[in-house]
């Protein structure tokens, strides 16, 4: 059995309310649903957390050692500012998938950098809600290439 965290960041529990023109209408809850369920005979495990505070994503990526086999993470607006964040994901010995459901790079300037791409094994942004599952389909597909290597 493997093991995926996925780690949302500030104002995704808001999701299905907020800026709905851009992140859609579903919530996070109906998102975690889907992906249980498309992935329930896979064998995998996908354990979601989300949190509005930096200390508190800080602090369950420095939880993770072993426990888990793979990270997705959506650090939502941390994601362009957090230096603690990126300091964090360093310790991880684990691919890390970078996901945003908008296209970061046909928004405003500010949203063009992250402090992740440079430590994620990739990063998928762009496709709405979809981002988690072609994440955990690429987590798949990363295992099945490098388990024997
Ligand atoms: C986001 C993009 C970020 O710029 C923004 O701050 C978010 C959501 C996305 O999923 O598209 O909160 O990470």
């Amino acid at each position: 059995m493997k093991k995926i965290l996925i780690i949302n960041g500030p104002n995704l529990n808001m999701l299905g309310k907020r800026e709905t023109n851009i992140y859609g209408k579903k919530t996070l809850v109906e998102i975690e649903k889907e992906c249980k369920e498309m992935f329930k005979k896979k064998n995998i495990s996908l354990i979601f957390f989300q949190s509005n505070s930096e200390s508190q994503i800080v602090e369950k990526i420095q939880s993770i050692s072993n426990n888990f086999d793979g990270l997705i993470i959506n650090a939502a607006a941390l994601t362009h500012t957090s230096i603690s964040i990126h300091d964090s994901l360093k310790l991880l010995d684990i691919p890390i998938i970078e996901v945003h459901l908008s296209n970061i790079s046909k928004r405003e300037e500010f949203r063009k950098n992250s402090m992740i791409s440079s430590i994620a094994t990739g990063v998928v942004f762009g496709f709405g809600s979809s981002v988690y599952n072609i994440a955990i389909v690429a987590l798949n597909l990363y295992w099945e290439e490098n388990e024997n290597k």
